[in-house]
């Protein structure tokens, strides 16, 4: 067996590893983490933390066959498997194979990257990269689907199960009389992320285009990580503004009112960009104090502009059989107006949440 060098002190163990890495694990995690606390079967934790010494103190460790053996002083042995010390690293992410990784681009990315439906229907490698590809550049387009109601979801379908909300499991992008949503006339649609009204506006987005024959009706995307970024390094107050004050936004109709108070700029526990929930349509009356108020506007007017800034726009256009795929909590979407006399254009849309896809890449990722 390699050379590892082990130190127990008063309250870890540093395990030297041969290629001369060190590192620390608190007695207190390593408890924890003993397996015999997982389930064998459904891998859940069954131990209760309640049962173990608050401040558990190894008495021995050394190297045997299965890895690593730990002697509690109060008696019971643990093993650790070295391939699993090697990857759990207190002080360092856990080893995710769906973790963030973002690949964040502006207009000179030119066009967001293309799959094959076929390939991706059929293949799960091929399912994989395209994943892939979603989760760091948050949007491809999906080519070469059948050209009728029902595809997109198919390919949403080869994701995860569907997330359904008032406008249905799916729903159909055209014009329509009486429509209670903008995106169901021949206006352009300013950049914007779906459903920020939801408590949890919906993760993975598919557009799917039926038909594309009418003038106009460009597609747009802007990262909207990109934008909150430049938003940061420009105007930090608007950027604190964006990222601390949650504003009211509300979808509402004959039989839903639908509300939820969102900050424009999510961040993660790092200060990361994580999310970003906008959309000048469905924001509501703003109700914050009038001090604030300045402050905000103009905040809200330096994120607009960003967001009508060529410089962070990817433009194309949406042909039959072709499917948008983008992650509706990091890109923003918007459409050119449409010339409804022109020609027919109708697409389809729906929803995976953010949990479905990032399970499916793991669990692809296990086989790869
Ligand atoms: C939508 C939408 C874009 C389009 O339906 O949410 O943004 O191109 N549609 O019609
Ligand atoms: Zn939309």
């Amino acid at each position: 067996m390699d050379k590892f060098h082990i130190a127990l002190g008063p309250d870890s163990l540093a395990l030297g590893w041969p290629d001369g890495d060190r590192q620390d694990y608190p007695f207190l995690w390593l408890r924890d983490n003993d397996p015999a606390g997982w389930h064998p079967e459904t891998k859940e934790r069954i131990a209760d933390m309640l049962s173990l010494p608050e401040t558990p103190v190894a008495s021995a460790a050394r190297m045997v066959d299965g890895g690593l053996e730990v002697t509690w002083a109060d008696g019971p042995v643990s093993v650790f498997a070295l391939d699993w010390l090697g990857q759990y690293r207190p002080g360092r992410r856990n080893p995710d194979a769906a973790g963030p990784d973002p690949i964040v681009w502006d207009a000179s990315l030119g066009d967001v990257p293309r799959h094959d439906a076929d390939a991706v229907l059929t293949d799960d490698a091929a399912l994989l990269a395209w994943l892939r590809d979603t989760l760091r550049y948050g949007a491809t387009v999906v080519e070469g689907l059948a050209q009728e109601e029902g595809a997109g979801l198919r390919l949403a379908e080869r994701v995860g199960f569907l997330r359904q909300t008032n406008f249905g499991v799916s729903f159909q992008v055209r014009t329509k009389p009486d429509p209670n949503n903008l995106a169901y006339t021949s206006l352009g649609l300013p950049m914007h992320t779906d459903l920020p009204n939801q408590e949890l506006p919906p993760g993975i987005q598919f557009l799917h285009c039926i038909a594309n024959d009418a003038t106009g009706g460009g597609s747009i995307l802007a990262d909207g990580i990109a934008l909150a970024e430049a938003l940061r390094e420009r105007d930090p107050d608007s950027f604190r503004l964006l990222s601390t004050v949650a504003i009211p936004f509300r979808f509402h109709d004959t039989e839903t009112d639908i509300r939820s108070r969102q900050t424009v700029i999510n961040l993660d526990d790092l200060g990361h960009v994580h999310e970003i929930k906008w959309s000048s349509h469905l924001r509501d009356v703003f109700d914050m104090d009038p001090a604030l108020m300045p402050g905000f506007y103009r905040a809200w007017r330096a994120f607009l502009t960003l967001t009508e800034d060529p410089a962070y726009r990817v433009t194309f256009r949406l042909k039959a059989g072709d499917c948008m795929v983008f992650d509706n909590r990091r890109v923003l979407h918007g459409r050119e107006p449409f010339d409804g006399a022109s020609g027919r254009r109708h697409l389809e849309g729906c929803y995976v949440d953010r949990g479905e896809f990032l399970s499916r890449i793991r669990v692809l990722s296990r086989a790869a």
